[in-house]
């Protein structure tokens, strides 16, 4: 029995020096890619001319616009507002003399792909970044205030109801889409690179967005299925899940954790070769452990959700003071 016992501890040991050292190797592995190697500027433009990115006018999008240019690419921007391509396109093509277009089109709407699908044609589409997203609210709150929402500008259920369509299409939709449009190609060429960007709250259930993280979970099982399927094609297709940059949508300032739009994803580039998934930087790489680490069970109750509803307002309050 004594023996028995000894084999067994021994057994555990070896198995926990194995998981403990594999973490190690994984752990280095990311250093010496993300602080030492990096992606050479050679590799993106390895991929074909053009790189197209969805919400491209603004925080993440537009940064990752400007990135793709400075690399070398040729750059088509698809967002909403008119103004706001001309402006960004303008201001790419004066910084670093790439050629730019522009696709203004609203994702909530269903049709708009084959409009997409003209102004892309004949593009050599190295790279695609499925970046649009939207929140259904500013502020956290539980899944049916969102009505509550709508009740005080007296359109109730019906808008509410659009609000979920339109996060599908804007969310859901429009990656797989997105993806149809431009991967046959890629197939044809045997390389190219599929940016798809997720969310940090994807990684475990999250209350008080749990619309908004729901469909960005399906971005992530939607880009590391289509990567098993394409991966041997010489395709890389890769979700990247930030927690916290500084932009419209999250109202928060670069700090500690907050990376700037432009920091975000200078970081995220570096970790396009390492696996399927990523949460970008370093600082969300830690903060995605220790939150898988925390209790849920405690996370998930209301005194907890309701404190943290009220911190996140007044956070939001209190930049919107500074800034005006
Ligand atoms: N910021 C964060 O902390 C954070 C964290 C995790 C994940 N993410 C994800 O990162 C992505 C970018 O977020 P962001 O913070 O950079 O957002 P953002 O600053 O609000 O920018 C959103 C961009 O998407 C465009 N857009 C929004 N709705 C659109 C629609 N219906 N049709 C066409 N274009 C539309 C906007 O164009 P207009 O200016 O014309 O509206 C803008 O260019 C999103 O998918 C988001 O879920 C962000």
């Amino acid at each position: 029995m004594e023996k028995l016992l000894e084999d067994a501890f021994v057994l555990f040991g070896i198995f926990a020096m194995f998981f403990f050292s594999l973490k190690v190797v994984k752990c280095l592995k990311y250093f010496v890619h993300t602080k030492w190697l990096g992606v050479p500027d050679s590799f993106f433009n390895s991929l074909g001319e053009w790189a197209v990115i969805t919400g491209a006018t603004d925080g993440i999008g537009k940064a990752y616009a400007h990135e793709f240019a400075k690399r070398g690419l040729n750059i088509v921007l698809i967002s909403r507002t008119k103004e706001k391509l001309i402006k960004v396109a303008n201001e790419i093509g004066q910084a670093t003399g790439r050629k730019v277009k522009t696709v203004q089109v609203n994702f909530t709407e269903r049709d708009i792909y084959e409009h997409i699908k003209e102004n892309l044609r004949g593009l050599e589409i190295g790279v695609l970044v499925n970046n649009v997203g939207m929140l259904q609210t500013p502020d956290p709150c539980r899944f049916l205030e969102m009505t509550d929402i709508d009740k005080k500008k007296n359109v109730q259920q019906k808008h509410f109801s659009e609000t979920i369509n339109d996060m599908i299409a804007v969310n859901m939709v429009s990656v797989a889409k997105m993806t149809q449009l431009v991967l046959p190609r890629m197939k044809e060429r045997q390389k190219g690179l599929i940016l798809n960007i997720s969310s940090g709250v994807a990684t475990a259930p999250c209350p008080l967005y749990c619309l908004y993280a729901s469909t960005k979970i399906f971005m992530e099982r939607f880009s590391r299925g289509c990567q098993a399927e394409y991966g041997s094609k010489g395709i890389i297709i890769k979700c990247s899940m930030p927690y916290s940059v500084a932009s419209q949508m999250s109202r928060v300032m670069p700090g500690i954790i907050a990376k700037s739009a432009e920091d975000y994803v200078r970081s995220s580039l570096d970790c396009v070769l390492l696996g399927d998934r990523c949460h970008g930087s370093l600082a969300h790489e830690i903060l995605a452990y220790v939150y898988g680490k925390l209790p849920h069970w405690f996370v998930y109750t209301d005194a907890f959700l309701d404190k943290l509803m009220d911190h996140v307002q007044n956070y939001a309050r209190s930049q919107g003071n500074k800034s005006h």
